[in-house]
C-alpha cells in the first residue's frame, strides 16, 4: 500500500475532477452556462437546493463544534440558506410547498447519516458546494447576460462572494491543508466530497430538459 502524501486540498481536487467533468457536462448546468434554462427550471432547481441547504447548515452548525475542521474552515458566510431564500423570493417561490425530488432526498438523508454517524464527513459534502461557487459566478454571468439581467438580483446563490469569491476560495484552500487531520479523517471528508458530486449530479438529472446543441458554449478547463 501506498502512503497517501498529497495536501487534502490537492487530493479533494484531483481525485474528483472525474466527477466534475461528468457534472459540468451535464444537460442542465449546460443548459445553465449558455442560458438556455428556463426561468422555472432554475427557480425549481433554487428550490430543490434550498432543501439540501437548510438540511446541510443545520447539521454543520449542530455539529461544529465537536468538529475543528468544520468549525475553523466553515464560517457563517459559507452557509448557503439566506442565499436562495433570497433568490426565491425575488423569483416568487413560496418556500413551504416545496418537495424534495428523488435525488434532493437522496442527498438529504446522507447529510442525515452523516450528521449521526460520523459528521467530519458533512465537510467533505461542504466542500463541493462551496468550491462550486467558482463555476458558479461564471455561470451566473452567462445567465445574466441571456436573460437581459443587469444587476445581481435572484442570482445570489451562483455568486455568494462578488468580488471576494477568489480570496475567499484561497484563503480556504490553504487553511484545508494546514490543518491537521488523520488519514481517516482526510478519506472520509475526500468520499463525502465523491458522494456530493454524485449526489449533485443525480439532483440535475430529476430535471428534464433538450438535449444541448454540442458545438458552442462552456469553457474549457
Ligand atoms: C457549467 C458548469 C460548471 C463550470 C463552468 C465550472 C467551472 C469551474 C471552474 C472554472 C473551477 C475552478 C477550477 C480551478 O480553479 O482550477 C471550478 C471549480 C470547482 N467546481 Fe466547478 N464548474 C461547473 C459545475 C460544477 C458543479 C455542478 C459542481 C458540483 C457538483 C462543481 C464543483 C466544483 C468544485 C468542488 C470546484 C473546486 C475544485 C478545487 O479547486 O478543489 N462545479 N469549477
Amino acid at each position: 500500500m501506498t502512503t497517501e502524501t498529497r495536501p487534502l486540498g490537492q487530493r479533494l481536487k484531483e481525485d474528483n475532477w472525474d466527477l466534475h467533468v461528468q457534472a459540468e457536462h451535464d444537460t442542465l448546468p449546460q443548459h445553465m452556462v449558455r442560458g438556455t434554462i428556463p426561468k422555472e427550471t432554475y427557480a425549481e432547481l433554487l428550490g430543490q437546493m434550498w432543501l439540501v441547504s437548510r438540511k446541510l447548515d443545520a447539521a454543520i452548525v449542530a455539529t461544529r463544534d465537536g468538529v475543528p475542521v468544520l468549525k475553523e474552515l466553515v464560517t457563517d458566510r459559507q452557509l448557503q440558506t439566506p442565499y436562495l431564500e433570497e433568490d426565491l423570493a425575488h423569483w416568487g417561490v413560496e418556500t413551504a410547498g416545496l418537495e424534495p425530488l428523488p435525488g434532493t432526498a437522496g442527498l438529504i438523508a446522507d447529510i442525515e447519516r452523516s450528521r449521526d454517524e460520523n459528521p467530519i464527513r458533512l465537510f467533505g459534502l461542504h466542500y463541493v458546494r462551496e468550491g462550486a461557487n467558482n463555476g458558479n459566478k461564471y455561470v451566473a454571468m452567462k445567465i445574466r447576460k441571456a436573460w437581459g439581467v443587469e444587476d445581481g438580483a435572484g442570482f445570489r446563490y451562483l455568486d455568494p462572494y462578488g468580488s471576494d469569491q477568489r480570496p475567499m476560495w484561497e484563503a480556504f484552500k490553504t487553511r484545508l491543508n494546514e490543518i491537521e487531520l488523520s488519514e481517516d479523517e482526510k478519506s472520509a471528508i475526500v468520499a463525502g466530497a465523491r458522494s456530493m458530486f454524485e449526489h449533485i449530479i443525480a439532483m440535475h438529472k430529476d430535471f428534464e430538459l433538450p438535449p444541448v446543441e454540442a458545438a458552442e458554449g462552456a469553457p474549457a478547463h
